[in-house]
C-alpha cells in the first residue's frame, strides 16, 4: 500500500481552530474527505483525528504516549504538573488504581448525599431571590461538597473564593490574555493552600478520616515504602475536586435540554422505566460540547491505513467529532436520547466517548464518570420532581466556539419553589 503523509489541512491552524472551536477538526476532515489531517498547532507539527477507529488507534499505548503531552499552559491551568494525565505505563496504573479506589458506589453515594445536603441548605436563598444563576450556583454547591467529600476543611469565608478559582483554572486553560493568567494565578494559589493542609496533616496537627481521598493520597506509600510529594498530592486532590465542579456545566446542559425539549420532559417525568432516563443522560454527554480533544505523541515509526506516522509528532483526538460523527451517528446534530436504544455497550468504547475511551484502568479515561452520571441524574430529580420554577427570556444560545462551552446566559431560573 501507500505510505503517504496524511492530508496537509493548512501550515497552521491555531488561529482558525480557536475561532471555530469545536466544529473545526470535523469541517477540516469534511472538506479534506478523510478522518486524518496534519497541520500545526503553536508551530508544532500535528496529526489532527477523529472517528471510532481513529479512537481506537490513539488509545493503542505502543503507538502513542501521553508524557509530555500536554501543552505547557494547560499544565499550568486546567492540568497542574506531575499529575495522572501525563503519566505512563507502571507509573500512571498505580496513580490510577488510587483514583479508582475512590469510586465505589458507597463513596459515590456519599457524595450525592453530600451534594443533596448542600443543595438543601442553599435552596432557602434561590426561593428568597428573584432569580439565580443556575451554573454560578451549581459551581457553588459542588465545590463545597466535592471539599467535603475529599476531607479538605474549607472554611465557610473561603469555600465561595474555592469556587472562584476552580471555575477559573476550568475556563482559562484554552482562555488567551488576562484569562489565562488569572487562572495559573488560582492553579499557583490553590496549590499552596491545599500545600499547607497536606504539612499540616502529616504533622498531625489535624485528622481526617482515612476512606476520604484527602487521607488516601497523602498516606499512599508506593513499593519502595515513599510517599508522594506534596505537591503532586496537592495536584491530584485538584484533579478530584476541580471536575466535580465542572459537572456543573453538564448539569445546566441536562436542564437545558429539557427546557428546549418538552417531548424529552414529558417522558422523564411520566415514563415509568430507567432506561429513557439513562439515554437521556447519554443524550447529554454526547450532544452538548465539554472537552473537545486530547493531545498525545507519536511513540515510533508506524503506518495506518496507507499513512505514515512519525515518531515523536504530536496527535490530537477530536473527542467532540467523533461524538458527531456523521459515519457514525445517525443526524447528529439532533438531541435525540432514543438513539441509545439501539446501541450496543461497546459503543462506549471508541465512538461515545466525551470522557475519553477504552478502559478506565488500564489507560487515561476519565475515572469521574461514575459520578458524572450520578450528578446529572441529580439535577435531573430535583428539576422534573423537586422544584418548580420559570426560565425568563434570555440568551440560551451555547457558542460551539467558546470552550469550555456554555450557555450563554449560564442559565437563568426564576420563581423557585420546593414541591414537596
Ligand atoms: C480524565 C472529561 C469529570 C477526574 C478525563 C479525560 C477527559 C475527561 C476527556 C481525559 C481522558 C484521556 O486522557 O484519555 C471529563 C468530563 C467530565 C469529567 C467532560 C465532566 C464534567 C470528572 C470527574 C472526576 C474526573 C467528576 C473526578 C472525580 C479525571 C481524572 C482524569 C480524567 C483524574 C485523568 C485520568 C488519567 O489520566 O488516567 N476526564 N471528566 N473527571 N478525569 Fe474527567
Amino acid at each position: 500500500g501507500r505510505n503517504d503523509e496524511p492530508p496537509l489541512a493548512s501550515w497552521e491552524c491555531t488561529y482558525p481552530l480557536a475561532r471555530s472551536g469545536y466544529p473545526y477538526i470535523s469541517a477540516q476532515c469534511e472538506r479534506l474527505g478523510t478522518n486524518l489531517f496534519r497541520s500545526r498547532l503553536m508551530f508544532k507539527k500535528t496529526l489532527f483525528m477523529r472517528g471510532e477507529e481513529a479512537a481506537e488507534l490513539f488509545y493503542d499505548d505502543a503507538r502513542f504516549s501521553r508524557e509530555n503531552a500536554a501543552p505547557t499552559r494547560l499544565k499550568k491551568t486546567l492540568f497542574g504538573e506531575g499529575g495522572i494525565q501525563g503519566l505512563e505505563g507502571e507509573a500512571h496504573h498505580q496513580r490510577k488504581a488510587l483514583f479508582l479506589s475512590l469510586m465505589s458506589q458507597s463513596r459515590i453515594d456519599e457524595l450525592m448525599q453530600l451534594v443533596e445536603q448542600h443543595w438543601q441548605l442553599r435552596l432557602n436563598y434561590w426561593e428568597a431571590q428573584a432569580s439565580i444563576t443556575l451554573l454560578d450556583e451549581l459551581h457553588h454547591i459542588l465545590c463545597r461538597a466535592a471539599c467535603a467529600w475529599c476531607g479538605i476543611p474549607l472554611h465557610n469565608v473561603d469555600a465561595p473564593e474555592m469556587a472562584e478559582q476552580l471555575v477559573l483554572m476550568i475556563e482559562g486553560g484554552a482562555a488567551i490574555g488576562p484569562k489565562h493568567w488569572a487562572s495559573r494565578r488560582a492553579r499557583r494559589q490553590t496549590e499552596n493552600a491545599l500545600l499547607d493542609l497536606i504539612k499540616q496533616y502529616r504533622q498531625g496537627l489535624h485528622e481526617v478520616d482515612p476512606v476520604l481521598p484527602f487521607a488516601t493520597f497523602v498516606d499512599f506509600r508506593d513499593a519502595q515504602g515513599k510517599p508522594l510529594p506534596n505537591r503532586i498530592v496537592a495536584v491530584e486532590l485538584l484533579n478530584i475536586i476541580r471536575p466535580i465542579v465542572a459537572v456543573a456545566r453538564y448539569m445546566v446542559f441536562a436542564v437545558l435540554a429539557i427546557h428546549e425539549h418538552p417531548d424529552c420532559y414529558e417522558k422523564l417525568k411520566h415514563q415509568g422505566s430507567s432506561h429513557y432516563r439513562r439515554h437521556f443522560i447519554q443524550e447529554v454527554r454526547r450532544y452538548y460540547p465539554f472537552f473537545p480533544f486530547l493531545a498525545a505523541r507519536v511513540n515510533a515509526d508506524f503506518t495506518w491505513q496507507g499513512y505514515r506516522f512519525k515518531r515523536g509528532r504530536q496527535a490530537i483526538l477530536d473527542l467532540y467529532g467523533t461524538n458527531h460523527d456523521a459515519q457514525r451517528w445517525e443526524a447528529p446534530d439532533q438531541f435525540y436520547p432514543e438513539r441509545f436504544e439501539q446501541e450496543k455497550v461497546d459503543v462506549h468504547r471508541f465512538a461515545m466517548i466525551p470522557q475519553g475511551g477504552s478502559d478506565h484502568a488500564t489507560q487515561h479515561r476519565c475515572p469521574g464518570e461514575w459520578i458524572t452520571l450520578a450528578l446529572i441524574d441529580l439535577a435531573i430529580e430535583k428539576f422534573i420532581h423537586q422544584l418548580r420554577y420559570d426560565v425568563p427570556c434570555q440568551d440560551l444560545t451555547v457558542d460551539l466556539n467558546v470552550i469550555p462551552a456554555r450557555p450563554r446566559s449560564g442559565f437563568i431560573i426564576s420563581n423557585i419553589h420546593s414541591i414537596n
